[in-house]
């Protein structure tokens, strides 16, 4: 008989506040797509945690519908990826519960994001933001998953995560997977357009040195036209990522967009100058985001498909994250249903 080997499980959650951009793309997503042959892969929208600061309720809608839907333009297949809405999963705050009670004050107080978060924000430092980080445990252990791959900012949440479990499992035997941090392949770490010192984020609220997935062609093309290089004499396009981080930049991105390398790329423009370079880094951006944009509309439009998407998500997430949850109040001593 055929063997069939279990994959391994791989969840990461994201939060549905900002656009999704270019940097995000081709750092990340785009890489995404393929993990799905190899990896049993939970993506859900971090709705609850959204929560923590204040929304308008019908952007916070519609911006997590968005995402859904931009990812799977991205290439994430809803049958070979589970998606959904972490709200839709009522587990997610259940555990939360549980694992707020296994989390000391302390440990909650010394979380980085959480001492920034509370300095940049003094007028709503709320319960919730506190306890953001027990909430992710809740989703990260509740799937059991091999792989958690996040960013930087949130590799001390994911240390927390495996402290908690291994606290748990200590007090009442093995319950959850120690999840082991994912450092992603490195995708292109995109820059800013206009401050190539720092990486083009979805939060920033200036959007003129970030691009969006959704940003229309005269846009793209504006914010590549207005993007920051240098005043080195001849205007000459080559790699030096400390003396010109700005043409790097989009050395880096144009690069991505064609295949070229940069010795090609350096060719290419040889003699041109940034005047032809910068508008043709844009429209290669623009021909790469056209078919992810164009579908990301599609599917906003036909609302049954997407509903279909989160609703199975959800269904096939509530199977396995049920099974953790009666485990761990069986264990703790709740009665069972
Ligand atoms: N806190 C993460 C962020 O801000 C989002 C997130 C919520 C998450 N729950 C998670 C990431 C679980 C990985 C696993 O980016």
């Amino acid at each position: 008989m055929e063997e069939t080997v279990k994959k391994k499980v791989m969840l990461s959650g994201i939060k549905p506040t900002g656009d999704l951009t270019l940097g995000s793309y081709l750092g990340a997503i785009k890489n995404w797509a393929e993990r799905a042959d190899k990896y049993d892969c939970f993506y859900f929208m971090a709705d609850l945690h959204a929560l923590t600061t204040r929304n308008n309720p019908a952007d916070l809608r519609r911006r997590a519908l968005e995402q859904l839907a931009q990812y799977v333009a991205c290439g994430l297949d809803p049958e070979k990826n589970t998606l959904f809405f972490q709200s839709h999963v009522p587990a997610h705050a259940e555990l939360g519960w549980v694992l707020n009670c296994y989390t000391m004050f302390g440990e909650l107080s010394r979380m980085t994001q959480f001492k920034d978060k509370s300095a940049k924000n003094a007028d709503n430092i709320n319960g919730g933001l506190f306890t953001y980080p027990v909430l992710m445990a809740a989703d990260i252990l509740l799937y059991q998953p091999d792989y958690v791959p996040v960013g930087d900012d949130q590799k001390q949440h994911v240390e927390l995560t495996r402290d908690v479990a291994q606290r748990f499992n200590n007090l009442y035997g093995e319950t959850f997977k120690v999840p082991e941090p994912f450092i992603p392949r490195v995708g292109a770490r995109i820059m800013d357009l206009l401050d190539p010192a720092s990486k083009m984020s979805k939060s920033d609220e200036v959007g003129n040195g970030r691009v969006c997935l959704m940003d229309k062609p005269e846009d793209i093309m504006r914010k590549f036209k207005r993007a920051v290089t240098d005043s080195e004499t001849g205007h000459c396009v080559y790699y030096d990522a400390e003396k010109k981080p700005g043409v790097a930049n989009l050395m880096q991105i144009y690069s991505v967009c064609t295949g070229k390398s940069f010795e090609q790329i350096e060719a290419e423009f040889d003699g041109k100058g940034y005047g032809a370079f910068k508008p043709a880094v844009g429209e290669a951006v623009v021909e790469m985001l056209r078919p992810i944009r164009e579908e990301a509309e599609h599917i906003m439009r036909d609302k049954a498909y997407l509903e279909g998407i989160y609703r199975a998500g959800a269904e096939r997430a509530s199977y396995v994250a049920e099974r953790t949850l009666r485990k761990v109040y069986k264990k703790v001593g709740l009665v069972q249903k």
